[in-house]
């Protein structure tokens, strides 16, 4: 891929973490929302994908106006063409991880799963994906259910489904516990978390975009809490809301909301 495609364009964060000795980078991409069709799809399959397909090209424009960002004739590709030019990036970036935070997938299709297990496979790099609201809380070979980690010289991903804007008790459990083990820890989710010192930064969006430390059931306000409170959690990345925010959750613990990878919207984050 031509460096300047036109289609990418890229935010930046920095995230230090006191005892990581070398440069970590990451891709972080989100709501990519695959419609897809193959040789192999029914007909109601097909249709389905070609309806979803046309009913984002105007929403997804209209995200980007309201964020104020990117979006022309560069933008207005397929969902499937999107993914191919950023694992593109992927692919000549070679970052530690390429990390997707939900709506990888615009619904559960057998053509979806299909084609982004390929492609992921034909990438071979490190993936950690997690489910958005689009999507099941497991897909055989892209996400399990439940909490997932991937480990780093001196720090540790995790990936928690907060999809239906919940955790479930197993999955806090299992968070409290990676918590208590003293290895920092980057959250992967998809719904941003609203709390005090971020709710602000949020107000522009509508409730159904966020799960509020205040209001959310409990498994959304436990979660909220923890990633606030707890020192091991040294950010939080997501997705969801469809335009890009760098927010902090709590001094010096920031959060990061990718835009829509559908509209070329990519995180790159160096950890050191
Ligand atoms: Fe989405």
């Amino acid at each position: 891929m031509k460096q300047h495609d036109p289609f990418i364009w890229v935010r930046e964060t920095r995230l230090a973490i006191p005892g990581v000795t070398r440069e970590h980078r990451f891709l972080h991409i989100t709501d990519t929302h695959l419609c897809v069709w193959d040789e192999q799809s029914s007909k109601e399959e097909k249709t389905e994908s070609i309806r979803r397909e046309g009913l984002w090209q105007p929403v997804k424009e209209e995200f980007a106006r309201i964020s104020g960002e990117p979006f022309g004739d560069a933008q207005k590709i397929s969902t499937v063409n999107a993914f191919d030019k950023l694992l593109s990036l992927a692919a000549a970036e070679q970052p530690d991880a390429l990390l997707m935070t939900g709506d990888n997938l615009d619904y559960m299709h057998p053509a979806g799963e299909r084609y982004l297990k390929k492609r992921l496979r034909e990438y071979g790099g490190r993936v950690l994906c997690v489910p958005g609201n689009h999507e099941a809380a497991a897909c055989p070979g892209l996400w399990e259910s439940g909490v997932q980690t991937m480990d780093f010289d001196g720090f540790r991903l995790v990936g928690v489904d907060n999809r239906q804007k919940t955790v479930t008790k197993p999955d806090l459990r299992r968070l409290q516990a990676l918590c208590e083990e003293k290895v920092p820890l980057i959250v992967l989710c998809h719904i941003p978390l609203a709390t005090a010192a971020c709710k602000e930064d949020l107000k522009k969006l509508d409730d159904y975009f966020y799960i509020d430390e205040d209001t959310a059931d409990d498994g959304g306000r436990a979660f909220a809490r923890l990633c606030k409170t707890h020192p091991a959690i040294k950010a939080v990345l997501c997705g969801h809301a469809h335009g890009y925010t760098a927010t902090m959750l709590a001094p010096g613990k920031p959060q990061i909301i990718g835009s829509q990878g559908m509209a070329g919207a990519v995180h790159r984050l160096t950890v050191a």
